[in-house]
Order: structure tokens, then sequence, then C-alpha cells
């Protein structure tokens, strides 16, 4: 496992000198609430341990380097020709980053460049956003030592547009608002439209329960292909109602979306609608009751990306049908959909045999062993050393 001093060692070997500082980043699962942070919504994710590491030291001259523990070529850049045209593969998160810095108006006149060692226990393709937490380490790490003296919404705009831009990912920005507001214990309720984001404790341990991520290995590609159609669709649907964006539909608005639009719109329009109204439902009923009231409002969520959304995979499915079966609380697949993994909230004695039990089920329907693993919310973004 990589931590802050493994990075400096990194670094030190790579570069000869010690690095200014350590900062970090975490991935996160979504808890409930998919694809409503591009329609204005409401999102719930909480971010997760497995973080990503940015050992950076100051330069003097104009050049950015990176070098990742997971790549064997480092990747070069200069600061007077950023665009995301240059950007080749995952340095773009790292580049990209400074690109949307200079777009929201930071100027890199007179800036010197950087070196940079980046470390991830974050699994990559697994849809736990690896890519959000070597953005928001990086941003915060820039933050600090070009002394921007952003706030954390900011970077989170900053962030968002590296992805949409550099990276080319059409995305909302559930991911690095998790990964920059987290926090121990507690989940963050995003509310898109309004630019909040609040902590509300889950109490998983508290309550003998542990989360569950089951990465089904079907990897997914969200700069192409059904993400970005999904996108369309709201978009379709919003502009069909006469709104400026699903965020504006209530439950109450279903009928006349069923009779306005046609049948795979309005099943699109009727996932976000009611996702919004689960994600607020989860954080009212987590607050008085506590997680264990909160199964069915997962396992509804599942379904309605499973029929309605049509965004899951067999796999998730699987996964999903399996946990439930084998006495999960509750179980949803999280994150884009087309992949990735499912997440299930389960008694803390049961992980062993939940685990075993989900990789008999794959086994048995001949798909590739899914990597199951707990996880714990967890704290945000921040400089470590
Ligand atoms: C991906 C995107 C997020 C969000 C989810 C779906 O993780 O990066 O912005 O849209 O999919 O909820």
């Amino acid at each position: 496992m990589p931590s802050p001093e493994s990075t400096t060692r990194a670094f030190e070997e790579r570069y000869g000198r010690r690095p200014d500082g350590v900062w970090s980043a975490p991935g996160r699962v979504n808890l409930i609430g998919e694809h409503t942070d591009y329609n204005d919504g409401l999102v719930f994710p909480f971010a997760i341990e497995r973080r990503t590491w940015a050992a950076v030291g100051r330069r003097d001259d104009r050049m950015l380097t990176v070098h990742s523990g997971a790549m064997p070529e480092p990747a070069q850049a200069s600061l007077d020709e950023l665009g995301p045209e240059r950007f080749e593969g995952w340095s773009a998160y790292v580049f990209g980053v400074v690109w949307a810095m200079e777009q929201r108006g930071v100027s890199l006149e007179g800036r010197t460049g950087f070196d940079i060692m980046l470390t991830s226990d974050v699994p990559l393709g697994a849809g736990l956003s690896s890519s959000a937490a070597i953005e928001c380490a990086v941003a915060l790490a820039l933050n600090d030592e070009w002394d921007l003296g952003l706030t954390r919404r900011e970077l989170i705009y900053i962030c968002q547009l590296a992805e949409n831009g550099a990276v080319g990912a059409p995305t909302g920005n559930m991911d690095q608002t998790a990964s920059l507001m987290g926090e121990e214990g507690h989940g963050v309720l995003i509310d898109v439209r309004a630019e909040t984001a609040d902590p509300v404790a889950l109490h998983f341990a508290d309550e003998g329960l542990e989360l569950l991520v089951i990465d089904t290995r079907v990897h997914h590609e969200h700069a192409t292909g059904g993400y970005g159609a999904r996108r369309r669709s709201c978009e379709d649907g919003a502009a069909a109602m006469g709104v400026p964006s699903l965020r504006d539909l209530t439950e109450d608005d279903l009928p006349r979306a069923q009779e306005t639009l046609d049948d795979e719109t309005f099943r699109r329009v009727k996932h976000v609608v009611t996702e919004n109204a689960r994600v607020a439902r989860t954080a009212e009923v987590v607050a008085a009751e506590g997680p264990r009231a909160i199964g069915d409002l997962l396992v509804a969520s599942h379904a309605s990306m499973r029929d309605d959304f049509e965004i899951s995979v067999a796999e998730l499915d699987l996964a999903v049908e399996t946990a439930l079966a084998n006495g999960a609380v509750g179980a949803r697949m999280t994150g884009g959909g087309f992949g990735g993994a499912a997440i299930a909230l389960i008694e803390a004695t049961a992980v062993e045999a939940m685990t075993a039990a989900i990789e008999a089920a794959f086994a048995e329907a001949g798909l590739t062993a899914p990597i199951i693993f707990v996880v714990n919310p967890s704290a945000g973004a921040r400089r470590d050393a």
C-alpha cells in the first residue's frame, strides 16, 4: 500500500531531491443518487480510504513532469504549451488540472513548473473515481504550492473542467465533490444546483454494518458511449418538458412526462426524478433511523437503473441479487454504470460468508471472478506532509 512516506521516497528516487510536500485525495463510493449530478440534482456519495498521493516539488523552469507508480514512462508538459490536444492518456488528469485552472482565471504567467510523483491504491476502472482522486490531489497541491487561495468549491469546478475538457468525459461533479469534501464516518449530501455539500453521519460501524464493494471487473469508459447518450436523453427530456433541467421536475410531473415523451426518454426522466427523491429520503432516514433503514431505497435505486435508466449489466445485477439473497440490508450498482462496481450494505459478521457467496455465484455463471473488499467513509483531500 502506498503512503505519504513511500510516495516521498519514490519522489526522491526519481528526482534526486526531497519534495516540498505530499498531498492526497480519495476515491469515492456513491451510496445513492446516480446520474443526478449533471441534472442539477441530489447525490449522496462518501470518500473511501483508498487514495492517490501526489508528492510535489517546485522546479526552476516552466516544465511539469509526472511520474506515476502505475506507469513505466513519465509525462511532460510545458506551462507555455498547455492544451487538451497535447495531453495523452493518463497525464491528461494531471495537466488537465493546470489547464483548467488557467481556463478559470488563474494566470500562469511568471509561475514555475513542478515535478510530481503519483502513487495510488484506488483501483482503476472499477468506478471508484480513480481519476477524480488524481485531479483533486494535484489541484490541492498546486493550490498550496502556487499559493492560489482557491476554495474547495472552486477546486471542484476546476477538477470537473479537467475531466470534461481535458479528459473528454462529459461527467457531472459528484466524484470531485466527494473527494474534496469527504469526512471520516460521513456521507456527503450534495445539492448540485444549490452548490452545497453537507456531511451526514452514516453510522455503519456503530450499527455493526460494513459496506462491501464488488468490483465486477467489467470495464466502463465514460469518455464515449452510453454515459453521453444518457446525458443527452436527460437534456432532451428536460427541453421537451419545458424546464432548464430535470431537477425542476418532481414525481407529480411524471404523468405529464409520460404523455409528452417517447417511452425511452420517459423512463430516463423517471429514473432521475425518482432518484432525486430517493437521495433526499436516504439522507433523512439515515439521520432519523440509522443505516439499517435505507436498504429498500438502495434496492429501489438499483431497480430504477436496471429497468428505466438501463445502465446495469448482468454482472452488476448478479452481485446485487446474490447480496440480497444472502441477507444484505441493501445493495445497488454504484457509479456511472455499464460495468464497474456494486455495493452491498451487510452485517459486519457476514463479510466472509458474503464474499464467498458472491464469488461462488460468479463462478457458477462462468463470469470473471469479482474483486470484493470493504470500504469505510473516510477523510477527503488533504495535505499529508
Ligand atoms: C460517473 C460520473 C459522475 C456521475 C456518475 C453517475 O461517476 O463521473 O459525475 O455522473 O457517473 O452518477
